[in-house]
C-alpha cells in the first residue's frame, strides 16, 4: 500500500511536475506568440506622412514666435485672429440648451428630418423641379467629407456605367489641383482619382480651354468632380458663361457631376449666387449629387454637418427611382455609423427653418465675406504699392483680389513657400494657397512683407 500510495503520490508528484513542466511550455509558447505578434501583426504597416493642412497648424501652435500667422487651415478667423462663433449659431445653441424636450435619442438613420429637408433646398433652391417632382435623396453626413465619401462609395457600388468596372476603369476626375483629400476619400472606396486640367499657373486663373477639351475627349459617363464654388484651393472659378459651356458638354457626353459644395455663400456672401452652378446643372437634366457641409458657412467645423444630395431621374421605387437610391443610401450611412450625431443638425435645423434666424444667418456670412475681401484688398494694396513685389504672373497680383472664396493661390513656388513657413513664420502649404481668412489688420503687413521677401530670394 504504501508503495503503490507512495507510487501513486510518485504518479501524481511526476504528473504534477508534468502538467506543471507543461504550464511553462505553453506559457513560453504564449509569451512569444505575444511578443511575436506584437512585433509581427503590424510589421508590413508603412510609415504614413503627417496630413499636409494639419500639420501646419500642430506646428504654427507649437512655435513661439511672436508674429507667426496661421494661414494653412482653411478656417475662419475674426479680426483678432480668434476663431469666430456666429452670432445666430450662439443663439441657436441658447435656444437648443433650454429646451427641455430634446433628449439624447439617436436620430433616424438618413439623419434629422427637419434639417435633412431643409439642406436640400438651400442648395437646389426652393423653386427646384426637382425637389417639387421628389427626385432628390438627402442624407445627413458627417460633414462634406462624409458626404464625400458616400458618394464615392455609392458611385463605386451603383453607378449603372461601372457596374462589373474594376477600381483602374472606376475614375473619377479630380480638377488640378483640387483639395488634398479628395485623392485619398476616393481611393479608399475602391475608386481611381485621376486630374483634369483646371488651372493655369502662367495665368494664375481658370485654364478653360485645356478643361473643356478634356471633357469632350473624356468616354461618356464620365464622373467629374466640380467645385460648386470657392474653389479649393485656387479660388478661380468658372464664371456663369463659362459655367453653362461646361453644362452643354457634360450634357453631350452624358457625364456625372459630382458638386462638392463646401464654401456656400463664403465665395460672393450670397447663399442662392453661390449656388447656382448645382441649379444650372439640375435645369439641364445632367445627372449629378451634392456634398454640402457647414463646416466653414455656419462655423460648424467641429460639429461635423453636412449632407449628400443625389438627384434621381424620377421618384419612387422602380428602376432608378430615388426611394431606391435612398434605401442603399440608409444601408451605407448604417454601415459606416449607424446613425448621424444630433448636435450641429439641431443648430442648422433651426437657423434653417427659422425665417428670423435663416436672416440673420446670411448676415453673419456676409461679415466673414466682406472681411475676406476687405483683406484681399490690403494684401493687393500693400505687395503693390507699398512693396512693389515683382508678381509671379502676367496680371500682377491681381488674381489676389479676383480669386475668390476662402483661399488664395499665391502663385509663389514650393521653396518660396518653405521659406515662408520656415523663416517668415507664416504657416501656408506648400502648393502656394494661403488661407485668406487667417489674415487680419495685425498681421498682414507682415505676411506681404514676408511674402515680398520670399519672391525676392531674402527670406
Ligand atoms: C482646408 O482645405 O484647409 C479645409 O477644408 C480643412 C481640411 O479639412 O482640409
Amino acid at each position: 500500500m504504501p508503495s503503490s500510495s507512495s507510487s501513486s503520490f510518485g504518479s501524481a508528484s511526476n504528473s504534477s511536475t508534468r502538467a506543471a513542466t507543461r504550464l511553462e511550455q505553453v506559457s513560453k509558447q504564449m509569451a512569444s506568440a505575444s511578443s511575436s505578434a506584437s512585433h509581427d501583426v503590424w510589421h508590413s504597416t508603412p510609415f504614413a506622412p503627417p496630413d499636409a493642412i494639419f500639420a501646419l497648424t500642430a506646428g504654427y501652435q507649437q512655435d513661439s514666435f511672436d508674429k507667426k500667422v496661421n494661414l494653412g487651415v482653411g478656417a475662419y478667423r475674426d479680426n483678432d485672429g480668434k476663431p469666430f462663433v456666429l452670432p445666430v449659431v450662439r443663439k441657436a445653441k441658447q435656444i437648443l440648451a433650454a429646451d427641455d424636450t430634446l433628449d439624447h435619442e439617436y436620430l433616424p438613420i438618413a439623419g434629422l428630418p427637419s434639417f435633412v429637408k431643409a439642406t436640400s433646398k438651400l442648395i437646389f433652391g426652393a423653386d427646384s423641379p426637382a425637389l417639387s417632382e421628389n427626385r432628390v435623396v438627402t442624407i445627413q453626413t458627417i460633414s462634406g467629407t462624409g458626404a464625400n465619401h458616400y458618394g464615392g462609395a455609392f458611385l463605386s457600388r451603383f453607378y449603372e456605367p461601372w457596374l462589373g468596372k474594376s477600381k483602374e476603369e472606376k475614375k473619377i476626375y479630380l480638377s488640378n489641383p483640387t483639395w488634398a483629400n479628395h485623392k485619398s476619400i476616393f481611393n479608399s472606396v475602391g475608386l481611381t482619382p485621376v486630374d483634369y486640367p483646371y488651372y493655369d499657373p502662367k495665368t494664375i486663373g481658370l485654364d478653360l480651354s485645356a478643361f473643356l477639351d478634356f471633357l469632350r475627349k473624356a468616354p461618356k459617363q464620365s464622373v467629374f468632380l466640380l467645385h460648386a464654388c470657392a474653389h479649393n484651393p485656387t479660388g478661380v472659378d468658372p464664371t456663369r458663361e463659362q459655367w453653362k459651356e461646361i453644362a452643354k458638354i457634360f450634357k453631350e457626353q452624358e457625364h456625372f457631376a459630382f458638386f462638392d459644395c463646401a464654401y456656400q455663400g463664403f465665395a460672393s456672401g450670397d447663399l442662392d449666387n453661390d449656388a447656382w452652378a448645382v441649379r444650372h446643372f439640375v435645369s439641364e437634366s445632367i445627372p449629378l449629387l451634392v456634398c454640402q457641409s457647414y463646416a466653414k458657412n455656419a462655423g460648424l467645423y467641429g460639429e461635423r454637418i453636412g449632407a449628400l444630395n443625389i438627384v434621381a431621374s424620377h421618384a419612387g421605387d422602380s428602376e432608378g427611382g430615388a426611394d431606391r437610391i435612398r434605401s442603399q443610401l440608409l444601408i451605407l450611412q448604417r454601415q459606416e455609423i449607424s446613425n448621424p450625431p444630433t448636435f450641429g443638425a439641431r443648430i442648422v435645423g433651426l437657423i434653417l427653418n427659422d425665417e428670423a434666424m435663416f436672416e440673420e444667418w446670411k448676415r453673419d456670412i456676409k461679415t466673414m465675406a466682406h472681411r475676406i475681401i476687405d483683406m484681399r484688398k490690403k494684401l493687393h494694396e500693400l505687395l503693390v504699392n507699398k512693396y512693389k513685389t515683382p508678381a509671379p504672373g502676367p496680371n500682377g497680383w491681381d488674381h489676389v483680389t479676383s480669386q475668390i472664396g476662402m483661399f488664395t493661390f499665391t502663385g509663389l513656388n514650393p521653396e518660396q513657400c518653405k521659406a515662408m513657413v520656415e523663416r517668415g513664420h507664416v504657416y501656408m502649404t506648400g502648393n502656394g494657397r494661403i488661407s485668406m481668412a487667417g489674415l487680419n489688420e495685425h498681421n498682414v503687413e507682415w505676411v506681404a512683407e514676408c511674402i515680398d521677401k520670399a519672391v525676392r530670394g531674402q527670406l
